[in-house]
Formats: C-alpha cells, structure tokens, sequence
C-alpha cells in the first residue's frame, strides 16, 4: 500500500511517499480502508520531534491522527465490526496514522459514521471535535446560561467548541479574525472579538464562567486570559498554561484530547443531523502531504485540510 511516512524528524521535507505492506489486524484490531485522514497542528510537532520526548514513536512514521473509511478486515476476536462497515476515529498519537490506503485501528475507538455524514469530510471531526467537546464538558463542566470565551474561535477546535457550545444553551464570547468572523457569528457566538484589532483581554466583555484557550499565547499572555475567569471559575488550556495560578478559587485544566467513541458517535449524529457544521477548506490527495506540511509550517496554511488517498 502507499503511506506517508517520515524516517526520521525534521521539516515537511522528511516525508515521502513509500510503498510498504498492507498491515494485517491483530487481537482486538481492525483494518481500515481510509476513505480520509486530516491534517492537524499536532503532525508538524510530531513530524519535527517537539513531542519525541512525551511521545516516542518507532521510525519510521505514518502521521495522520483521523481517520474516516471502511472496515477492510478485523481481528480474530473482534466481534462488534464487520468489513465494510463505515467508521471514523481518533487515532493514538503514537502509533502509524492514517497518511496511507490503509490503518489499523483498536476496535473499541471506533464510531460508526451514519448515512448522510459525507465520508471525506467526517476525517475534519475526530481529533478536534473531541478537543472541543472534552475541554467544554469534561474540562470546563459547562452549563446551560454560564458565560463562555473561547479563545481561538476561528480555528478548526474553535469552530467546534463555539456550535457546542452555543448548542449547550451558554452565551458564547469568540475570538476571531475578519476571516472567519461572519462564519463564527453563524456557529452561534453572541459576541465576536476580533483579536488583530484589539488584544481579547481588552475587548472581552467578562467575567467568564469558562474560558477555553485554543490559541498559542505568551505565557504572559496566558496568565492575562485566565484573569479573566470569575471567581470559582475554570480555565481550560489546550495550549499554552498559564505561568501562575490564578488564585481566586479558579481550576485550571490542562488537557490533552483522548479517544471516545460514544463522544465522537454524539458527534457525528449532530453533523447526521445538521446541528453540526464540519468546516474543510480543503481536500488534498495524499501526495500533496508534504505540501501541506510546509504551508503549516511557514503559517500559509489555514482552516482544516482533509487527505484523501
Ligand atoms: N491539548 C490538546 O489536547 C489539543 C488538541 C487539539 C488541538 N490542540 C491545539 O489547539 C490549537 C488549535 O488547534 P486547531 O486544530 O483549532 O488549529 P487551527 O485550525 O490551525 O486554528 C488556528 C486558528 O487560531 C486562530 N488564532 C491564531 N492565533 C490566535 C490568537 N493569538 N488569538 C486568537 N486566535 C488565534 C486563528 O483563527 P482566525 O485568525 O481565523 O480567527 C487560526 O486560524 C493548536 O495549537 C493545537 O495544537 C490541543
């Protein structure tokens, strides 16, 4: 099969195209024919070894955390999928992903992916929609009526985090560039702040219940954002953590995305359903990989990129 594959760490450069064998399911594995995979921020500090030490992979690697396609075989003991079943998942971020014809996957991350839920454009939603998804509801314990700021709006998590939210019954504040202000506005944010005219600390109208940070801020910038959670509040970093703790009785979380498929499944019934908007900008093939990667690492690339091979 073809895959994408870097041998070793470094710039989009280390990766190529290779020809390489179909791998065969395990115990409690299935084979997935990839329909699509995404790119996330994630696979260029993976790819540039910033994780290696938090996250040692065996080289060389197939990136691609996504993944949407068809159960091609499975396992010997695996019982709950059959070939040909569509499916889609967020795959563990240290074993080969899905930038190739075909990925293993464990059977118990899988989500069916129903009738109706566009199979190249659902490869948008694992990795970032549970991202947005776990810092609302398991990180900032959201409620119907609390006030929400979402830093980072206009990105892939962002977009996500301001429709469940909204969806959730929370007046939603949201960060976003005249670029994806109006799209913003149409997930559901009450208030719109645009960041590249006034710095969010300034324009945003709190205080805030939850505040969720999706964007690379300074640590000191952090620590200004998280001021702005009222008192008891959460603050919930999927980036940068605040360089101090905000004191007042605010709980700051630090997350890191994990797999759900009962959460994806919720998910991806929304977008069934049309509560939820998947947004691609792009649909790459899989050759142009590499493309991708060096756009995102020279800041040319923006919105969410699908992969098709
Ligand atoms: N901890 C975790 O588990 C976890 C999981 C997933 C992602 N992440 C991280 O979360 C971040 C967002 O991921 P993503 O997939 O949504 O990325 P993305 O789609 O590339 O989002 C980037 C967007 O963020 C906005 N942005 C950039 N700088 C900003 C700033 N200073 N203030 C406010 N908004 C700013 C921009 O939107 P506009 O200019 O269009 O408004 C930009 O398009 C990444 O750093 C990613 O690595 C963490």
């Amino acid at each position: 099969m073809k895959a994408v594959r870097f041998h070793e760490y470094g710039d989009s450069t280390a990766l190529s195209l290779d020809e390489i064998p179909t791998p065969e399911p395990g115990a409690g594995q299935v084979l997935i024919k990839v329909t699509a995979t995404s790119f996330n921020p994630a696979d260029a500090l993976i790819r540039a070894g910033h994780l290696s030490e938090m996250l040692p992979l065996a080289l060389p690697h197939v990136p691609g955390l996504d993944v949407s396609g068809t159960v091609a075989a499975v396992g010997p003991d695996v019982t709950d999928w059959a070939a040909g079943t569509a499916v889609a998942a967020f795959l563990p971020l240290n074993e080969d992903g899905a930038a190739a014809e075909y990925v293993l996957a464990q059977a118990d991350i899988l989500a069916a992916l129903p009738d109706g839920v566009d199979p190249v454009d659902a490869a948008a939603l694992p990795g970032v929609g549970l991202t947005a998804w776990q810092a609302l509801f398991e990180h900032g314990e959201l409620a119907a009526g609390q006030h929400i700021l979402i830093n980072g709006g206009g990105g892939a998590v962002g977009g996500y985090a301001v429709q469940l939210a909204h969806a959730a019954g929370a007046e939603v504040s949201a960060t976003a560039s005249p670029r994806s202000a109006d799209r913003v506005r149409a997930y559901g944010a009450d208030h719109v702040i645009d960041y590249t005219a006034t710095p969010v600390t300034e324009a945003a109208k709190g205080p805030f219940d939850v505040v969720v940070n999706l964007a690379p801020t300074s640590p000191e910038d952090t620590d200004a954002l998280a001021a702005l959670t009222c008192d008891n509040g959460v603050f919930v970093s999927a980036t940068t953590p605040p360089a101090t703790e905000p004191g007042r009785g605010v709980r700051v979380a630090r997350m890191g995305v994990h797999a759900d498929p009962g959460q994806l499944t919720e998910l991806l019934d929304r977008v069934k359903s049309g509560t939820l908007r998947i947004n691609v900008t792009d649909r790459r093939p899989l050759t142009d990989l590499p493309a991708v990667h060096a756009e995102a690492d020279r800041g040319a690339h923006s919105g969410k990129a699908v992969i098709v091979p």
